[in-house]
């Protein structure tokens, strides 16, 4: 699920679009051609003053220029929601996009007046994410496999998928396919992150899902090479944060603040969970609707390979990680509460998406659609 725009701090106001990193997009999938337009960016940004009051445009100028900048922004508020959430992804990317995309800026990583930011944009966003959810009313179980279970179950397969996988055409399929960045972008730092500090079955089983991340070691199937032939098999962009929808940079969001927070492990490892049993039916109707278009053989093996790996993931994933971790005194919660959000926040951007491409707005769950997943 995937964190970052283009050197987060450094992308061009303008939009243009170099890469996404994060919650929800493949990160590791730039062309040198890319590499080298956004050096040029950076240059060109650092030169150019910036006017504008909104918090991230304030903060990405002063990443740029040093301390006595970054000190000016103490106590300094977004001017609205999407530019709360757009400077928090920046902040974000100084613990986790590639260096060569920071341009230098991650030495203020751990600076007081980023730290005073982080916390306060991260409160904000929480409460955000709290009220979404609180208005879906769960009745849940405390047990976090049976509870991870229905949250999978209640929207495992909403009714965009099964427009994609049977109505829509070539031009919206890749629209969505743009939009929403593989079903769990970024995956494999996420992974990598959540299992620091775990023992036993619960760490052996976030090292084989990574494993399978990294393609069993066969550098050709690696899931961020899958997800790079995909996009130039059809041939899509990989969208700037300006260019995303809130909903999208909100589920971002939500990958990067359990990675960069200790305290939220185990909403991180309910959140993952959630991913990995909703990933394999959602794939297999990409799947169907890319055979359906005809496109080309290249777009193909990413989604069929989440399709069938997927679900064992997620079956692996409650059995071996959260079944034993879940057992722990308050853990339980926890888990499930992660679970609840990212269920919430993918649910938001999916709306979102569908009304973007054209497709099916109403958010319905299709019973008929249950796998073997969890
Ligand atoms: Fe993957
Ligand atoms: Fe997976």
């Amino acid at each position: 699920m995937p964190i970052r725009e283009t050197a987060g701090s450094m992308t061009p106001a303008s939009g243009a679009a170099i890469v996404v990193w994060g919650m929800d997009v493949y990160p590791n999938v730039l062309t040198t051609a890319e590499h080298v337009a956004r050096a040029t960016v950076s240059q060109s940004i650092r030169k150019r003053p910036d006017a504008s009051p909104a918090l991230d445009c304030r903060l990405r100028s002063a990443l740029m220029d040093g301390p006595e900048a970054l000190d000016a922004l103490v106590g300094a508020e977004a001017v609205d929601r999407r530019d709360g959430v757009l400077a928090l992804l920046r902040i974000h990317d100084l613990h986790l996009a590639p260096l060569e995309d920071l341009a230098g800026s991650e030495r203020w990583q751990h600076h007081p007046a980023i730290a005073d930011l982080k916390w306060r944009l991260e409160r904000t966003f929480l409460d955000s994410v709290c009220a979404y959810d609180a208005v879906r009313t769960w009745t849940l179980p405390t047990d976090p496999v049976r509870a991870l279970r229905m949250i999978a179950q209640a929207d495992r397969v909403p009714a965009v998928y099964q427009w994609l996988a049977t109505r829509c055409s070539l031009r919206q399929l890749v629209r969505f396919i743009e939009l929403e960045g593989g079903p769990d972008g970024g995956f494999d730092d996420l992974v990598a992150i959540c299992q620091i500090s775990l023992d036993g079955d619960a760490k052996l089983e976030l090292a084989r899902n990574y494993w399978d991340e990294m393609g069993r070691g066969n550098a050709t199937q690696v899931h961020t090479e899958l997800h790079r032939r995909l996009k130039a098999a059809l041939g899509f962009r990989t969208l700037s944060r300006r260019e995303q929808p809130l909903e999208a940079l909100e589920r971002s969001a939500l990958g990067s603040l359990l990675a960069t927070n200790r305290a939220l492990q185990l909403e991180m490892l309910g959140a993952l969970g959630l991913i990995e049993l909703q990933a394999g039916p959602r794939c297999r109707r990409v799947s169907a609707g890319l055979r359906r278009v005809a496109a080309p053989l290249d777009s193909l093996p990413f989604y069929d390979e989440h399709t069938a790996a997927d679900p064992i993931h997620g079956k692996h994933w409650l059995e071996r990680a959260i079944a034993p971790l879940g057992v722990r005194r308050d853990a339980s919660a926890k888990i499930i509460e992660g679970a609840r959000w990212r269920s919430t926040l993918n649910a938001r951007f999916l709306e979102r998406a569908a009304l973007l491409v054209g497709g099916p707005a109403r958010f319905d769950a299709d019973s008929s659609a249950q796998t073997p997943a969890g």
